[in-house]
C-alpha cells in the first residue's frame, strides 16, 4: 500500500496501533480491537501516509456505517470520507455517519459531501458536586444489571429518535463496564442513565425518563445519582453533549452546575440515513 490509498489493515498494523487505540478510548482494550478486526478486518483501514479509520455499524436497526476515529491531517479528510463512503456502499450500508466533528472542521466534511446531522453542545461540572434533587417515596434508583438490559432499550427507543436509540449490543457493553443506573418507580423501571469515569475525568453519556414519568423530578434524581458516582469515583470534572436544541435537557443540566464550555461539535452523514434503497444513494451521492 502506498500514499494516500487506504486499505485494510493487517493484523501486524493493527499490532502497532493497539495501545494508542486503547490509549484514546476506540476499543476498551487490545482483545476487543482484535476481535473487531478478526470479525471485520475491512473496518480498520489505514493509509501509506499514515491515516487511520475505525469503522463500525452505528446502530444494528440502521444500515449507516459509524467512524469510530478518523485520524488524519485535516487536508486529508477529503480523501478519507470519498474512502468511507465507498467502503459503506460496497459492504451494503446505505450512508456514512462521522465521528464527532470538531465545528472548526465542519466546512472540511461538508466540501467532502457530508452534510450536519446535529450539532451538539459540552457542558461541565467543576468540581464535580451533586446537586440535591429532592427525594421522592415512590422512586428509588440502582445499578443496572445485565438481566435489565431489555428494559432500558424499550426506555431509550420511547425517548430517542431512531438515529440516537441503543441497541441491545451496545447496551449490553454499557451494562458490562458497570455505569448505567436505573430508576424504578413504584416497581416499573422508569428512566435510566449512563457514565463513566476515566482518570478524573466522568462523562455523562445518557439520561432519559419515561414520557409519562417526566417533570416529577426524576431525570434530576438520575443525575444526582451519577455525579454522585462520578465524584466517589474521583472525577474532577465531568461533561456531557446534548443537542443544541434540546431545551428540557439543557435546563435540566444548568439547574445542576453544568455550565456551557461554549465547545461544539457536530456528527455529519452522506447517504439514505433511514437504511432505505442500500448501498445506492451513498454510492450516487458520492460520484460513484
Ligand atoms: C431531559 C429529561 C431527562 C428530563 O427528565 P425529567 O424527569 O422530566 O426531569 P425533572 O422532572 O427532574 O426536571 C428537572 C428540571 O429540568 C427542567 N426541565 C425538565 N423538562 C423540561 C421541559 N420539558 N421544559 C423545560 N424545562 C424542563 C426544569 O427546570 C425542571 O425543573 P421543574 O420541573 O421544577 O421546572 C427528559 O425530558 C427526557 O428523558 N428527555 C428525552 C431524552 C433526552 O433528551 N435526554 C437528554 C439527552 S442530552
Amino acid at each position: 500500500m502506498t500514499g494516500r490509498f487506504f486499505a485494510d489493515a493487517t493484523a501486524a498494523q493493527v499490532d502497532k496501533l493497539a495501545r494508542a487505540l486503547v490509549a484514546a478510548r476506540v476499543f476498551p482494550d487490545e482483545q476487543t480491537l482484535r476481535a473487531h478486526h478478526r470479525d471485520h478486518p475491512w473496518m480498520i483501514q489505514v493509509s501509506g501516509r499514515g491515516d487511520v479509520a475505525v469503522l463500525d455499524r452505528w446502530r444494528d436497526h440502521l444500515d449507516l456505517l459509524g467512524v469510530e476515529a478518523l485520524w488524519c491531517p485535516v487536508r486529508h479528510i477529503g480523501d478519507a470520507v470519498t474512502h468511507l463512503s465507498s467502503c459503506a456502499a460496497e459492504h451494503g450500508f446505505s450512508g456514512l455517519v462521522s465521528s464527532p466533528v470538531r465545528s472548526s472542521d465542519v466546512p472540511v466534511y461538508e466540501a467532502a459531501g457530508m452534510r450536519v446531522r446535529e450539532t451538539l453542545a459540552v457542558l461541565e461540572l467543576t468540581p464535580v458536586c451533586p446537586a440535591a434533587a429532592p427525594g421522592r417515596p415512590d422512586v428509588s434508583t440502582r445499578t443496572a444489571l445485565a438481566a435489565d438490559a431489555e428494559e432500558i432499550i424499550a426506555i431509550d427507543g420511547e425517548c430517542f429518535e431512531p438515529f440516537w436509540h441503543y441497541d441491545i449490543r451496545l447496551m449490553r457493553r454499557f451494562l458490562d463496564a458497570g455505569g448505567v443506573t436505573l430508576a424504578e418507580r413504584d416497581g416499573r423501571c422508569v428512566g435510566y442513565t449512563l457514565s463513566t469515569v476515566d482518570r478524573g475525568s466522568a462523562v455523562l453519556g445518557r439520561l432519559c425518563v419515561r414520557v409519562s414519568d417526566r417533570r416529577v423530578g426524576i431525570g434530576s434524581l438520575l443525575l444526582e445519582a451519577a455525579v454522585s458516582r462520578a465524584r466517589e469515583g474521583g472525577a474532577r470534572h465531568m461533561t456531557l453533549s446534548a443537542r443544541t436544541g434540546n431545551a428540557a435537557a439543557l435546563a435540566l443540566y444548568r439547574s445542576a452546575g453544568f455550565a456551557d464550555t461554549g465547545r461544539r461539535y457536530a456528527f455529519l452523514t452522506v447517504g439514505d440515513e433511514t437504511g432505505r434503497d442500500r448501498g445506492h444513494r451513498i454510492g450516487s451521492l458520492m460520484g460513484r
